[in-house]
């Protein structure tokens, strides 16, 4: 059995960057699923398709041209990472999440992830749908506030437009949107461990996950 760690929470909560830290410290695989959401969206965008088209998106999703490699995300061959990471592009993410065919569609590719010695996946179904068998499960939050300043602090690191604002009012209806759709909604599994990163650093929070780890 291939252990899995599962941290799902909001947009912005930090549960990347803590995912990511744990999968390096144990030296297992890392699965961001939201940038599998935003590069489907991206293809979308670029071959001119409504994002309210459930079966076109879906069978973009099927075909779609895209790897991870070198810290990078590669769209039919073009290293796409920055225009990922792009506010307009997670909004556009977050629409073609709420349609059932394209979760389905994109299920498998994130599966594939699941390999030794083990993988921390971070999103929003992890503990729910992807990896239901995940033997950690950790729900990742921080007030909206706090998110709103991380990712607008991300935002001008990468030398990306932000408006912390526009940023506070975009995660607010985000939220709703992941919370209120009827696959997959976001919210917190029964069997998993609530962690609030509004206090916490970075390094804390990595702690909190790693303490529940028997080496
Ligand atoms: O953290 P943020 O919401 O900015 O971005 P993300 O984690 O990269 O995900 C982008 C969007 O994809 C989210 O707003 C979700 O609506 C969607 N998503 C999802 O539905 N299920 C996942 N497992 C991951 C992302």
């Amino acid at each position: 059995l291939i252990p899995v760690i599962a941290i799902d929470g909001p947009t912005a909560s930090g549960k990347g960057t803590v995912a990511a830290l744990v999968a390096e410290k144990l030296g297992w695989h890392y699965l961001d699923s939201g940038s599998i959401y935003r590069v489907l969206a991206l293809a979308a965008i670029r071959r001119g398709l409504d994002l309210a088209n459930e079966s076109g998106v879906a069978a973009a999703a099927t075909g779609l041209d895209v790897a991870f490699s070198s810290g990078s995300v590669w769209l039919d061959g073009e290293d796409v990472s920055l225009d990922l990471r792009r506010e307009e592009t997670g909004n556009a993410a977050s629409r073609i999440a709420t349609l059932p065919a394209v979760r389905a569609a994109l299920l498998e590719r994130q599966r594939d992830f699941c390999v030794m010695p083990g993988l921390v996946a971070d999103g929003r179904d992890m503990g729910s749908v992807v990896f239901p068998e995940s033997f950690l499960k950790i729900f990742l939050t921080a007030s909206a506030e706090a998110r709103a300043e991380r990712r607008y602090k991300q935002l001008i690191e990468k030398g990306l437009a932000a408006n912390i604002d526009d940023l506070l009012r975009d995660l607010q209806e985000r939220d709703a949107r992941d919370a209120s759709r009827l696959v997959a909604p976001l919210k917190a599994c029964a069997d998993a461990v609530l962690l609030d990163t509004t206090k916490l650093s970075i390094d804390e929070a990595v702690q909190f996950v790693m303490d529940f780890v028997v080496q």
